[in-house]
């Protein structure tokens, strides 16, 4: 009697597992555990009538955290810039700190530590034609400075990738410094560290403003 049991499980175990076939894919059990009953982001759907489960943001769309910058890669706008442009941050030992620091990361090789041009690629004539901040030939304001680092200018790159607009804006301050100390005219002078606390707290005041609107 025992064995019958046996062979009766044995055969239901066959039964079940021989007409497999390993190359197509099997039963699924619960098939809203494998294939979402939601749309995949950018899947094909039926919600839209181009066939796509998602739409593109609404035109003007500003992603979160993003800062919008209103001049083109032109001349024209390179000039506006230099003149409308300002530095949103405030000059304080910190941000002077941290300019000074990417300066040496990013620009040094080709503008070199004291920005007369002469970096270690201009030296071993890599590059040609990187100026001094203190050419008098060129208007070198914190507008142009941070212009030519959104969009680079001619032989030199841009910067977008590597840096975000806040530690552009320190990078400036560095250059400003740098086009000063060769020009022997006044350096930056950095503000209290009250007034910094005020001045840091508008611009992200001003930056939340942004987010919100
Ligand atoms: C690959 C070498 C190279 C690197 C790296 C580089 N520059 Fe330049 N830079 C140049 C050259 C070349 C020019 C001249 C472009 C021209 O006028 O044709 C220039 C021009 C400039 C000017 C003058 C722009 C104007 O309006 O006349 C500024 C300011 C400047 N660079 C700042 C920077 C800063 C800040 C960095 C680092 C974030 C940097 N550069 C990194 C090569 C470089």
């Amino acid at each position: 009697m025992k064995n019958i049991v046996y062979i009766f499980v044995f055969s239901i175990f066959l039964s079940l597992t021989s007409c497999s076939d390993n190359r197509s894919p099997n039963y699924q059990f619960m098939p809203n555990m494998y294939e979402s009953v939601g749309y995949e982001a950018y899947s094909e759907g039926e919600l839209f009538l181009n066939g796509q489960s998602s739409r593109l943001p609404a035109q003007g769309s500003v992603p979160r955290g993003h800062t919008p910058y209103d001049f083109e890669d032109t001349n024209e706008d390179r000039e506006r810039a230099k003149a409308e442009l300002k530095n949103p941050l405030p000059v304080t030992e910190e941000n002077l700190a941290a300019g000074k620091e990417l300066y040496g990361y990013f620009c040094a090789v080709c503008h070199g530590d004291k920005g007369d041009g002469k970096g270690i690629l201009a030296q071993r004539e890599k590059f040609l034609g990187i100026p001094s901040y203190a050419d008098p030939g060129r208007v070198i304001n914190e507008g142009g400075i941070y212009h030519v680092q959104m969009y680079g200018l001619n032989a030199m790159g841009a910067f977008t990738p590597q840096t975000t607009p806040e530690e552009r804006w320190q990078i400036t301050m560095h250059v400003l410094n740098l086009k000063a100390e060769l020009e022997g005219t006044q350096k930056l002078v950095p503000v209290s560290e009250a007034e910094a606390a005020t001045a840091q707290e508008e611009v992200t005041a001003s930056e939340n403003e942004q987010i919100e609107e």
